[in-house]
């Protein structure tokens, strides 16, 4: 049987003439060439080719944010730089949130141990490890990041998602301050962490600005229109970002479960410190940790 194909038939010559056919073969420069006028033109067009190419590239969001993989592409078009991305498909879901008035979720219930242990659950933060290169790629320099206790080339971070959860949590347990703080909170952080929740969570959700439409409904016996919070959502599977930062480490490559808190993290010498505002400077003051020297020496006299 005759083969379909044969590579018999490739000629002798195509070493010398290299792939292309006869008329693309390479020959004398022509006459244009050898002008001026001909070795400018071609010169721009190269230089214009490259700046072509070179906006093509800086156009790819792939590029421009230093991602090495196409997923989750339409989570890239609206999100900073995060690694995590290249790292889990988190795909997009089509929900219908039922957030009417009376049905109370596991979230949505009066202090008890079972409320916090669904709070809990969701809001428990990991703490995610990224490398110095990833660092940079955020925007930030390594120099001044936190590195991890037990690792090389390893910042410590925590995922955006987490923080506004906890920044929620944190807002909910002081709706219920006579359960959560009977006596009152030791920290003497605990007001300005809670403004700061304020105007992190307003801004998180202009900055999503969710563009899903709420319709109005007559209730039986209502005599004003009652907005139907039942709506349709396209959503981030949160359950798969979940899942992924509960893998062990060595399997996520990024999350690390974290019992210790910052509290038992110190420096261990050498790290370089950033600004911090006058506030601070102040409650080390209250605190008795620096001397009405130090601080006036910093900010002048008081
Ligand atoms: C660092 O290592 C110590 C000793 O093994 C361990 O107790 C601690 O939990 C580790 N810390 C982290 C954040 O991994
Ligand atoms: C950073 O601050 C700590 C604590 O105040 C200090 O001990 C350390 O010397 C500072 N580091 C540098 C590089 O200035």
């Amino acid at each position: 049987m005759k083969p379909t194909h044969s590579y018999d038939q490739i000629p002798e010559k195509e070493e010398d003439e290299g792939l292309l056919p006869a008329q693309y073969a390479p020959r004398a420069a022509p006459e244009w060439w050898r002008r001026p006028t001909g070795v400018f033109l071609t010169g721009a067009n190269i230089v214009l080719f490259l700046i072509t190419a070179s906006l093509a590239l800086w156009q790819s969001r792939w590029f421009q944010r230093g991602y090495s993989s196409t997923m989750n592409e339409d989570i890239k078009k609206v999100s900073w730089y995060s690694p995590v991305l290249d790292r889990v498909e988190i795909p997009l879901v089509e929900k219908t949130y039922d957030n009417t008035l009376y049905a109370h979720s596991k979230l949505a219930q009066l202090p008890s141990p079972e409320t916090d242990k669904a709070w809990n659950e969701m809001t428990r933060i990991r703490l995610l490890l990224v490398n110095d290169d990833e660092v940079r790629r955020l925007g930030k320099d390594p120099e001044y990041t936190v590195k991890h206790p037990n690792r090389t080339d390893a910042n410590v971070a925590v995922m955006a998602v987490d923080h506004q959860l906890h920044c929620l949590e944190s807002i909910r347990r002081n709706t219920f301050n006579e359960y959560y703080f009977p006596h009152g909170s030791s920290s003497v952080l605990h007001m300005d962490h809670l403004l700061h929740c304020f105007d992190l969570l307003a801004q998180t959700l202009q900055c999503n600005s969710a563009m899903d439409v709420i319709t109005y409904n007559w209730w039986e016996l209502a005599t004003d229109p009652v907005p139907d919070f039942r709506i349709n959502m396209k959503c981030r599977d949160f359950n798969a970002y979940r899942d992924f930062t509960t893998k062990p480490l060595e399997e996520s490559g990024f999350f690390q479960v974290w019992e210790e808190g910052w509290g038992t993290w110190h420096r261990t010498g050498g790290e370089k410190n950033v600004t911090a505002p006058k506030q601070w400077w102040q409650l080390q003051l209250d605190d008795g940790a620096i001397t009405k020297e130090q601080f006036e020496a910093k900010w002048g006299p008081m």
